[in-house]
Parts: C-alpha cells; sequence; structure tokens
C-alpha cells in the first residue's frame, strides 16, 4: 500500500509541476497549483515514502535479503527513486518562491523517470535474477 501510494504521487506531482510551469505568476491558477502540490507531498507523498522505507526494511531484515544480488541493486534503485522525491520537492519550493526556471518539457521529460525505476525494481524483486 505504501509503495502504490508513493508511486501515485510520484508518477502525479511531475505532471502538475509541468502544467504549473505554463501557468503565469502570481495568477491564480498557479495559486492553486502551488496548494495543490503542497498538499500532494504533506498528505501522501512524503508519508507513503517514509511508510515503504519502514515496511521495506522491516521485510529485508526479517528474511535477511541485504545480502542478495538484487536486493542491492534495488536497494539503490530505490534510493535513487527517494532522490527523486526530493528534487521534486525541491522543485516545488521554487515555484512556491515564485522563482521557476524550468520548462513544461522539463517536467514532462522527467515524469518518466520514476516509470523507468518501478519497472526494473518491481523485475528485480519479482524475479531476482541474481
Ligand atoms: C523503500 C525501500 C524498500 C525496501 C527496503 C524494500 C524491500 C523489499 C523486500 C525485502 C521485499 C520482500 C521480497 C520477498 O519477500 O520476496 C520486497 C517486496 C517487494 N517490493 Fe520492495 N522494498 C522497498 C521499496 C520498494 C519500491 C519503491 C517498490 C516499487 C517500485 C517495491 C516493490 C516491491 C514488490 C513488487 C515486492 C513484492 C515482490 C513479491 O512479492 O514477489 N519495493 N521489498
Amino acid at each position: 500500500m505504501a509503495v502504490i501510494s508513493w508511486l501515485a504521487a510520484l508518477f502525479y506531482l511531475p505532471r502538475l509541476l509541468a502544467y504549473h510551469a505554463n501557468a503565469t505568476v502570481g495568477s491564480e491558477t498557479s495559486e492553486t497549483f502551488k496548494i495543490m502540490e503542497h498538499r500532494l507531498i504533506r498528505i501522501i507523498m512524503t508519508p507513503a515514502m517514509v511508510m515503504a522505507w519502514l515496511t521495506g526494511v522491516l521485510l529485508a531484515w526479517g528474511q535477511s535479503f541485504y545480502l542478495e544480488g538484487w536486493f542491492l541493486v534495488k536497494f539503490v534503485l530505490v534510493l535513487a527513486m527517494s532522490a527523486f522525491h526530493g528534487l521534486c520537492v525541491s522543485w516545488h519550493k521554487t515555484f512556491e518562491q515564485d522563482a521557476n526556471t524550468k520548462t513544461n518539457a522539463f517536467f514532462r521529460m522527467i515524469n518518466e523517470v520514476p516509470t523507468l525505476l518501478m519497472v526494473i525494481i518491481v523485475i528485480l524483486v519479482v524475479l531476482k535474477p541474481f
């Protein structure tokens, strides 16, 4: 449940930032996007990430997976997913300060990052190829 909620927010936030990049600074639309992004991060994205880490580490500990190759690669990819989370929060903060310089196209492009990470992570954890 934590992973599904975290990924749903990680797929949605860059899309919001993409539309926000097209909105005029100070406009009602821009102010509305600020609220939507803030609530998504505060109510869903960050709590879900914390729960994914807590339950994932507990799972790994309980079954001593932390010595297996697939898990070490998965762990690095989940760290990358968490770094992407952090970047999204910092981009949202620049919008809050009306200081965003990134384009709609940029946010649409980086929207693919969590998808790619998810595909590799799920294949690794289900097939455990090494
Ligand atoms: C946040 C850190 C995470 C840790 C420490 C972690 C660790 C683990 C561990 C130890 C298992 C049990 C594997 C088994 O019993 O076979 C597991 C299952 C799973 N993890 Fe994670 N995980 C994390 C995040 C994620 C993320 C971000 C995703 C998706 C993108 C994910 C997808 C899955 C899936 C799909 C399973 C079920 C595999 C199965 O039942 O065959 N995990 N995880």
